[in-house]
């Protein structure tokens, strides 16, 4: 800061906005195609392949058509993709056992898109959601409590998996107490210590989820319950920091705020006590709402998603999971 503070005429902060080089130059904060990772929704047939009405432009891929359609997102420029899928109904259970399947569609999709892009980042969602018959992320008792410790016992096996199938990064997306630690001892058990944790620390229950909701068919699952014996409270910011910590001391290499654009604040916090990686999650809510007030021509989409990707970066956000990825890649290369 300038030591005795400068007033009109002697400051005049326009003079640094005049012109595009000066902007340029002065610039804080910059956005880079490698800041993003694309999030992609796969589906064991073609046959079961459809758009998702309300995430325009979002499509559940089957393998092969991911394969073909992420060729062209590499060519992007896109570096990373986190992989999300949508299990048929017949393969769900109370406890998602589906999830730790190493013939699951997950591992085989991981497999698959290895071989084809070897220097293509692969991040897999650690939670039981898309594989339980009620779209809890855990395993319930009877009163539908979400029970912790056998829930976490589940998640590491998944992780396990995910690992061997060739995953870069297991995100435990479950906000289950501990499954940090439990993950990073069975990863580290069966040799895989290169394999990294990017642990969504600071995930709230939050109502920007729907969509996605929707893509996987957890939505109608889960009915009118929801998830707020795990997930954080919107009110809470103090708890994101405890939550980032014990999750770094269990070994996480990363952490996630989630959802993203409502949560700046807590990505800002996170980043200033704590000298990790931070991602941020560009929810599925968050893109709707975008996409529709684009459609209906209320916003320019171009501008306000290179815009709100900024800001994520302003926020302190190193990297942005973001449906936008894809366009947002093609705009900042034309
Ligand atoms: C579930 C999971 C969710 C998202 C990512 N992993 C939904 C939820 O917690 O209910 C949401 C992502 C989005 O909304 O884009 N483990």
């Amino acid at each position: 800061m300038t030591g005795k503070l400068q007033v009109f005429p002697q400051t005049r902060l326009r003079r640094l906005r005049r012109a595009p080089f000066i902007r340029d130059l002065v610039r804080e904060t910059s956005l880079d195609i490698k800041d993003l990772i694309y999030p992609v929704f796969v589906v064991e047939t073609p046959a079961g392949e459809t758009d998702i009405a309300s995430m325009p432009g979002i499509r559940r891929w089957s393998l092969d058509n991911l394969t073909r359609h992420l060729t062209g997102a590499v060519e992007l420029g896109i570096s990373a993709v986190a992989i999300f899928p949508v299990i048929d109904p017949a393969l769900k259970s109370v406890d998602g056992r589906e999830a730790f399947n190493s013939k699951g569609l997950v591992p085989r999709a991981v497999a698959r898109l290895k071989k084809e892009f070897p220097d293509l980042g692969l991040i897999t969602d650690v939670a039981l959601d898309p594989y339980t018959s009620h779209g809890q992320d855990g395993i319930v008792d009877d009163s539908g409590y979400i029970l912790n410790d056998i829930t976490v016992d589940a998640l590491a096996r998944q992780a396990l998996v995910q690992a061997e199938a060739g995953a870069d990064i297991v995100a435990p997306s479950d906000m289950m107490d501990g499954r940090v630690g439990l993950i990073r001892r069975a990863l580290e058990e069966r040799g895989h210590s290169n394999t990294m944790i990017l642990s969504y620390a600071a995930k709230y229950a939050s109502a920007f989820y729907s969509p996605f909701r929707d893509a996987v068919g957890s939505a109608a699952a889960l009915g009118k319950a929801d998830k707020k014996t795990y997930q954080m409270d919107p009110a809470n910011s103090d708890e994101a920091l405890r939550e980032v910590a014990l999750d770094i001391s269990e070994g996480a290499d990363m952490v996630m705020v989630k959802p993203g654009l409502p949560y700046l604040d807590i990505i800002r916090r996170v980043k200033e006590t704590f000298d990790v990686p931070v991602l941020a999650y560009n929810v599925s809510g968050e893109y709707a709402m975008v996409k529709a007030a684009a459609h209906a021509g209320f916003i320019d989409e171009k501008s306000c998603v290179l815009e709100s990707l900024l800001a994520f970066r302003r926020a302190g956000a190193d990297g942005i999971l973001t449906y936008h990825a894809l366009d947002a890649a093609r705009w900042m290369t034309t």
